[in-house]
């Protein structure tokens, strides 16, 4: 019988062995099964060929034709496999282990500004409360005076989730529970709660030098019998003389956060021109750094406490604000860059 069926196989089978690349292969399978191919030939031919021998030289090329077109699939993967491995071995190898250039990590100034006031504040007496970034309505709005549908809520653009919870817009979200977890030992012992409560915020802000949607807040609070506005004008200024290191002077202007009666904004004097008038301050001598206010009584009576007994302040000091004051730092956004080269030149000068 006809051996260039046998002649072909074999010699498909060697060229295969030696094709390097896919472009080679390709010429290589137009030769074989393509329209003027070798093996396409011998399907051509068989019209010369009586019906006996049609019927199994047909078969025989068709199975032909069947092997090599696996044999040049097997080789596209095997060529494409090899120019992977080719790839990934001009890759630069790279140890886990090598030490880093920069040998000294550093804190970012929003951690710095956070230590240095709870330094502050505890040395006041004052625990210092961790909390869910992730909480529910409850917790971020109705608890704190602000019901379905306030306006109030216009204010804080919200991430809600899936589930129904949402994004922490503000550390206020933390005051039920504190009230709810100091409140028993404020009246069964007359242990005043003093509490501050750091964390990060979340709002769909529009970012600019000023605005982010995620930042930092530090809120606080101080309940017992008799408690007043000096109280939290003394607090306040303690701490903020203390991180700027120098005397800082408030001033209380009337603010509305449904939380807080009567509410106040705090503003310092400005650090830049010392209150004489400058750009920072947009020529006013003060830069508003802390709404505060005396806690509503609802708040009070939602937290388990009796607000005909007892009375506190809260505030909410703007964290990151703070930060970027004493760091002299213009942009906002620069703090969650995750640059090193603007990140890592502040240090503790404690
Ligand atoms: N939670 C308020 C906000 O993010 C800030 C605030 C205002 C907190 C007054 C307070 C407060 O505790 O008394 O806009």
């Amino acid at each position: 019988m006809d051996n260039r069926i046998d002649v072909l196989r074999e010699e498909i089978k060697q060229k295969l062995s030696s094709v390097g690349d896919l472009a080679e292969l390709d010429k290589l399978r137009v030769g074989y099964l393509g329209k003027k191919g070798s093996i396409t030939a011998l399907l051509k031919g068989m019209k010369d060929l009586t019906n006996e021998e049609r019927k199994t030289f047909g078969a025989e090329v068709n199975k032909l034709k069947a092997n090599a077109a696996e044999l040049i699939d097997k080789k596209v993967e095997e060529l494409n496999r090899k120019a992977i491995e080719a790839e990934i071995n001009l890759m630069p190898v790279f140890d886990v282990t090598t030490p880093p250039e920069l040998t000294r990590g550093s804190y970012h100034p929003v951690t710095l500004s956070q230590r240095q006031c709870e330094a502050v504040f505890k040395s006041m007496g004052f625990t210092v409360e961790d909390y869910a970034e992730v909480v529910t309505d409850y917790e971020c709005f109705e608890a704190v005076n602000i019901p379905k549908h306030h306006p109030a809520r216009d204010m804080q653009d919200t991430y809600y989730l899936e589930n129904g919870q949402l994004l922490k817009t503000q550390t206020s979200a933390a005051q039920n529970a504190i009230l709810r977890k100091y409140g028993k030992n404020l009246t069964e012992n007359g242990v005043p709660i003093k509490a501050i409560f750091p964390g990060r915020c979340f709002r769909n802000e529009a970012t600019d030098a000023n605005h982010e949607n995620t930042f930092f807040q530090m809120e606080g609070m101080m309940v017992d019998k008799d408690i007043s506005i000096s109280n939290l004008i003394f607090f306040m200024k303690t701490m903020l003389s203390e991180v700027f290191q120098r005397d800082v002077k408030v001033r209380l202007r009337p603010g509305f956060f449904p939380f807080v009666e009567p509410g106040f904004e705090l503003d310092i004097n400005c650090l830049i021109c010392g209150g004489e008038g400058c750009p920072s301050c947009k020529h006013s001598g003060w830069l508003e750094l802390c709404p505060c206010g005396m806690i509503h009584p609802n708040v009070l009576r939602e937290g388990g406490i009796d607000p005909e007994a007892y009375t506190g302040f809260a505030f909410g000091l703007g964290l990151t604000r703070l930060a970027m004051m004493k760091y002299k730092v213009k942009d906002i956004r620069d703090f969650n860059s995750g640059s090193l080269k603007a990140l890592s030149q502040f240090t503790d000068d404690e």
